[in-house]
């Protein structure tokens, strides 16, 4: 009989396994482990370096994530559901499999990346919509220990290939065209745009999904439904090491190009099913539903991956929250009887300013958990989340993690842990959170603020960033030697419980997509008509953050041609980046408030894009003060 894996039901559970998981890790890691299925198992649980930033999580283990995700519950959970599929259009057909499906439907797709050419190692890029197969190509990448890095299909031809050409990919999956309620946008197009500057990329294997007619290049590009016929639906699953790297995701940092966060295999299985697991309780005949898209990591660790290792029956919805209209999400949940919701908190914003009767107008009975994450919930959101779509009846789980971090770091358990508003809670068994003085001194009791780091491995640590690893170093390890740096802010309340402020670096969360200031400046920048721009954040009622742009243009403009001018602008940033980047406001400036040194006083512009301006503070400094008044006359 294998070991069961151990999951906590009670607070004094909790406090028990937090205890012996900062007493004996390797221990507490070891145990945790054991119920997978390992080819071999590790030699050691844990190589630590929180100084130049290489963690090694069971080395010397050999296994294969699918297996754990599909092979081992094959004979108890074979009939069970494991993937349900909502379409865009609740019209259309919906689609379900079973655990022994999915297995099949995983191989299968397996032996066409093998038919292809793929070999364990290869970078393989997914630009797809939200549709099964991009859930079983994901795993099927995994089967064959090859590399997947998905890309989130907003993201612009330029965004595409960075991210291609950074990962050397040589494969390239995508589909016809896709649904975003009420529109289709034709992403074989955008890829086939993108891979003109993309040397590496031999081979591109599309999903048929709207039937659209698309060009297919001679060579290169390959039907996967012609390619399916010949496949198999078995295929055995390449052993891998533990630190053999699962995937790459891209995100966003305070500077340059958007760095790809490297996740490996054992470590981060671990810690996705047990934060799973543990956060947010599933039971065996529950139906879990993430609303994320399998872009980000969320859907990586709460969509896919998470769920399948603990066996649970996973929702993906194709669609949006306000199709075909603002009670899309409550009809889903009464539809399939969804147990357990975790969504965005922007997502909640955008639905609290529609009508009630839209969600009133259905019964939500089965749910029983309700999750958040992605940027901090304001007390408003969290009690109309509680109070309507919970009926006061389900706990919320504040879920506080990064791409970075694999999985969930900061939540409560959900039915065990104290509730507060807006406070993410206490840190999961295995996290050690402290606060830190911007000198780097460890702040203790109570009651403080600071910045968040992290002073001990935890399974699901990042292990580097693609292809340069002193990147990695530099941005976690760096700042303050011997701990991880989060980049946010936290405060630690009378009660030991958490609640993270923001980013104290500058990065900008718009609708819990995170960008770096800077990466939306060097977009703007690339406008013929702009010389120069700053970029900042301010607080948006639906976005959390808003997008506001200073922009230095070459020739002076005026009223009538600014309109003009904003809008090529916005343009340029779609293209270099994508529609989700768009800034929320442009305002065209003669000058920057910059130091003597000439560095950009973004503390000034972002009072100014609060409307903060009777607060500037000290602004003798500035080479020219009389830019600041300028700004404030012209603010958007
Ligand atoms: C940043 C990470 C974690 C998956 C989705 C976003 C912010 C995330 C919370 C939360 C307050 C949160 C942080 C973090 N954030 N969750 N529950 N409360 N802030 O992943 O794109 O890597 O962004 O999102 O600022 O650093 P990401």
């Amino acid at each position: 009989m294998p070991a069961q894996h151990p999951c906590i039901h009670s607070y004094a559970e909790y406090e028990d396994a937090y205890r012996r998981s900062v007493e004996n890790p390797e221990q507490f890691w070891a145990e945790v482990a054991e119920p997978f299925t390992w080819r071999r198992k590790w030699d050691s649980v844990l190589k630590a370096d929180l100084v130049g930033g290489h963690n090694e999580w069971y080395s010397g283990a050999k296994l294969n994530i699918t297996e754990n995700c599909l092979d081992r519950h094959l004979a108890t959970r074979g009939n069970k559901l494991a993937l349900i599929w909502e379409p865009n259009d609740p019209k259309t057909r919906q689609i379900r499999y079973t655990y022994r499906e999915l297995h099949q439907q995983v191989c299968q797709f397996a032996n066409v990346l093998l038919n292809n050419g793929v070999e364990k190692g290869d970078r393989v890029c997914l630009y797809m919509p939200m549709i099964p197969q991009l859930a079983i190509a994901v795993l099927a990448c995994a089967r064959i220990g090859a590399v997947h890095s998905v890309i989130f299909a907003g993201f612009s031809a330029t965004a595409i290939a960075d991210r291609v050409n950074d990962a050397q990919a040589t494969v390239v999956l995508t589909s016809d065209g896709l649904n975003r309620g009420p529109k289709q946008i034709p992403v074989k197009r955008v890829v086939d745009e993108a891979l003109e500057s993309c040397p590496s990329v031999r081979r591109v294997i599309v999903v048929e999904h709207l039937g659209w007619p698309v060009h297919m290049q001679e060579g290169r590009d390959v039907w996967y439904h012609e390619e399916a016929q010949e496949a198999s639906k078995s295929c055995p699953a390449e052993e891998m090491d533990a630190e053999d790297t699962l995937f790459i995701l891209y995100t966003s940092g305070s500077t340059g190009k958007p760095k790809g966060v490297v996740h490996t295999t054992a470590g981060y299985m671990v810690w996705a099913d047990y934060t799973f697991r543990n956060v947010f309780q599933v039971q065996e005949n529950d139906v879990y539903w993430c609303t994320a898209d399998i872009g980000w990591v969320t859907g990586h660790s709460y969509l896919l991956y998470g769920p399948l290792l603990s066996g649970a029956s996973t929702l993906m919805f194709e669609g949006v929250p306000t199709y075909p209209d603002a009670g899309r999400f409550w009809e889903v949940i009464d539809k399939h009887g969804v147990n357990v919701f975790y969504t965005a908190p922007t997502a909640i914003r955008s639905l609290m300013a529609t009508p009630l009767d839209n969600v009133l107008s259905y019964s939500l009975d089965s749910l029983r958990v309700l999750g958040t994450v992605g940027e901090p919930i304001n007390e408003e959101a969290w009690h109309w989340y509680h109070t309507h779509v919970g009926k006061e009846r389900c706990p919320i789980v504040d879920t506080w993690w990064q791409t970075e971090t694999g999985g969930i770091m900061i939540s409560g358990l959900a039915g065990i842990s104290p509730l507060k508003p807006a406070h993410a809670g206490q840190p999961l068994p295995g996290v050690q959170p402290v606060l830190l003085t911007q000198e780097g001194q460890e702040i203790e009791g109570n009651g403080q603020e600071g910045y968040l780091a992290i002073k001990f491995p935890w399974p699901g640590i990042i292990r580097t960033t693609y292809g340069d690893h002193e990147r990695a170093r530099q941005t976690y390890f760096g700042p303050y030697p011997g701990y991880y740096f989060t980049g946010d802010g936290a405060r630690r309340d009378e009660d030991g419980l958490y609640r993270i402020i923001g980013r104290v670096d500058d990065v900008i969360n718009v609708s819990g997509h995170r960008f770096g200031t800077a990466e939306i400046e060097n977009a703007i920048n690339q406008n013929p008509h702009v010389v120069e721009s700053a970029v900042v954040g301010y607080p948006h009622d639906v976005k959390g953050q808003g997008i506001y742009a200073f922009v230095i243009c070459r020739e002076p403009v005026g009223k009538t041609d600014a309109g003009q001018v904003e809008a090529s602008i916005i343009e340029t940033i779609v293209a270099e980046i994508g529609k989700i980047a768009k800034p929320d406001k442009i305002q065209l400036v003669s000058g920057l408030p910059k130091t003597r040194s000439g560095k950009i006083m973004r503390r000034i512009l972002r009072k100014v894009a609060e409307g903060e301006t009777s607060n500037l503070g000290d602004i003798t400094t500035l080479l020219d003060p009389g830019v600041v008044e300028e700004i404030i006359q012209g603010k958007k």
